[in-house]
């Protein structure tokens, strides 16, 4: 044998990521595929890489010194199920099995329960920054356990993206610990990508102003606090025209966003742990909402307000201005809830999550990638047990400085019927935890009215109850509901 790590599955991504190995010293790489024409077109390609090509699981095995290490890359699904199947029967115990593929995290925590009973180590490992990412340099997320670590933590550190001197993947924590932090990475990329888009449609709507126009204001904003990969490829969107009509690109592509489903697990996870991730959950709606053709045909016959205000001259500067103030705010509180959701994730699965770390490995490679991932790290060394990320001092400065424009864009666009929804979820969560009193109080009062459910009081200990079918005297309850 002679190859240190292998690759299963050589579609773009797999491709991509082997001929990063490849090309970091001291790896040799075998690569495994389904059909064996894509390797042989890799081998032909690439002779720079020196790839040991195999054509059986057999043949992979016996390719790998031990411990075999191998990366799936396959797309997320019953797929990878039938790859582990197979690298388990020709694995030995003490070898590493990492799927770099979307997988649910409970599906990983079902493949990694599995695949430990027989000795062998499996690594749910999340891997974002896309094709390109693949081939330059990921964001790398992986779980597992700690002894595949000792072998992988080479090879993967060899590979990543670097941030600040620092590569880009750390070892997450235990068993599906990385594929639940690529997750909730995706439902933020979901929350930054609305949140620019709403920014985008207030601007242009509010202003007149042109795609093109809009795209440089994009290429300013991205020379400031809001500097990231996402604001970066908004200006080389928007900047796009159309060859063929000679429009912008932006005007004639169908304005129906598709999901595979990260954003949506996001937020299905969130609900079974009780954390309020509203952004991304409204960020995931609205993608809903646009994907609805059947749905959005009653438009023109829904009123509208009697309000168009459009901004024009100085105004519009000021309005946009107020844009990226609201945007920036709006993006704390995604991350923010981002964070908690991790946190919440971790503790419900007792995985040791540093979030600092988190934020670090997300600076360089991945889609999220941004100039601010500092300023979470610096909150997180500072306090790693930090509850919720936006009270961190630099964080309330800066919603101290947004938030007027933020309250004055959310109102702008209820004013005008602009739809807004990331922008004002985010807001009303924001206003929701700043609240001394939530009329919470009300709900339980209506819970124990019509179920007695009972409430707690502020006053004193226990769980009580009303009598609100007879003498409406409270009791103190027998059992908490
Ligand atoms: C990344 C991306 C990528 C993801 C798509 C899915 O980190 O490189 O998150 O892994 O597959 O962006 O997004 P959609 O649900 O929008 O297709």
């Amino acid at each position: 044998p002679s190859a240190n790590v292998g690759v299963v599955g050589l579609a773009v991504m797999g491709s991509n990521l082997a001929r990063n190995l490849a090309s970091r010293e001291g790896n040799t790489v075998a690569v495994l595929n389904r059909s064996r024409g894509r390797t042989d077109d890799l081998l032909a390609e690439h002779p720079e890489a020196g790839f040991v090509g195999t054509f059986s699981y057999d043949e992979f095995a016996a390719a790998l010194t031990v411990p075999r290490t191998a990366i799936i890359m396959v797309q997320a699904g019953a797929g990878t199920d039938a790859v582990i199947d197979e690298l388990v029967r020709v694995f030995e115990p003490g070898d590493i099995i990492v799927d770099g593929g979307n997988a649910l995290f409970t599906d990983t925590r079902r493949r990694e329960a599995a695949v430990r009973a027989t000795g062998i180590n499996f690594v749910g490992m999340g891997v974002s920054g896309g094709e390109e990412g693949a081939l330059l340099g990921p964001s790398l997320m992986p779980g597992g356990s700690d002894e595949s670590w000792t072998t992988l933590g080479p090879i993967l550190r060899s590979i990543a993206a670097i941030a600040e001197g620092e590569p880009c993947v750390t070892h997450v924590g235990h068993d599906g610990a990385g594929h639940f932090v690529k997750m909730v990475h995706n439902g933020i990329e979901y929350a930054d990508m609305q949140l620019i888009a709403e920014a985008y449609d207030l601007i242009r709507r509010g202003t007149g102003k042109s795609p093109a126009e809009i795209a440089e204001i994009f290429a300013e904003w991205n020379r400031g606090e809001l500097e990231s990969y996402l604001i970066e490829i908004t200006a080389e969107v928007l900047r796009q025209v159309d060859a063929e009509t000679g429009r912008p690109l932006v005007d004639v592509i169908l304005d129906q966003a598709g999901a595979k489903g990260t954003g949506a697990w996001t937020v299905q996870t969130a609900l079974d742990l009780g954390v309020p991730v509203s952004g991304i959950a409204e960020a995931t709606f609205a993608r809903s909402l646009s994907s609805h053709p059947e749905q959005r045909s009653v438009s023109g016959s829904l009123p509208g307000p009697s309000a168009t205000v459009a901004a024009t001259g100085a105004d519009a500067d000021l309005f946009i201005e107020d844009v990226r103030l609201a945007l920036f705010a709006s993006k704390i509180v995604a991350y923010s809830q981002g964070f908690g959701e991790i946190r919440a994730g971790a503790a419900q699965y007792g995985w040791n999550i540093d979030l600092g770390a988190v934020s670090r490995i997300w600076r360089g490679g991945c889609i999220i990638r941004a100039q601010f991932l500092n300023r979470i790290a610096d909150a997180y060394a500072q306090t790693p047990d930090l509850t919720v990320l936006l009270t961190a001092p630099y964080f309330v400065e800066a919603l101290q400085r947004a938030q007027d424009a933020w309250r004055r864009i959310v109102q702008n666009a209820a004013a005008t019927g602009i739809p807004a929804p990331a922008f004002s979820s985010s807001l009303a969560y924001y206003d929701g935890l700043r609240a001394d009193r939530l009329p919470a109080a009300l709900i339980q009062g209506q819970r124990d009215f019509f179920g007695a459910h009972t409430y707690r009081r502020i006053d004193k200990d226990g769980t009580f109850h009303t009598n609100w079918s007879g003498d409406r005297t409270e009791a103190p309850a027998t059992s908490s509901h």
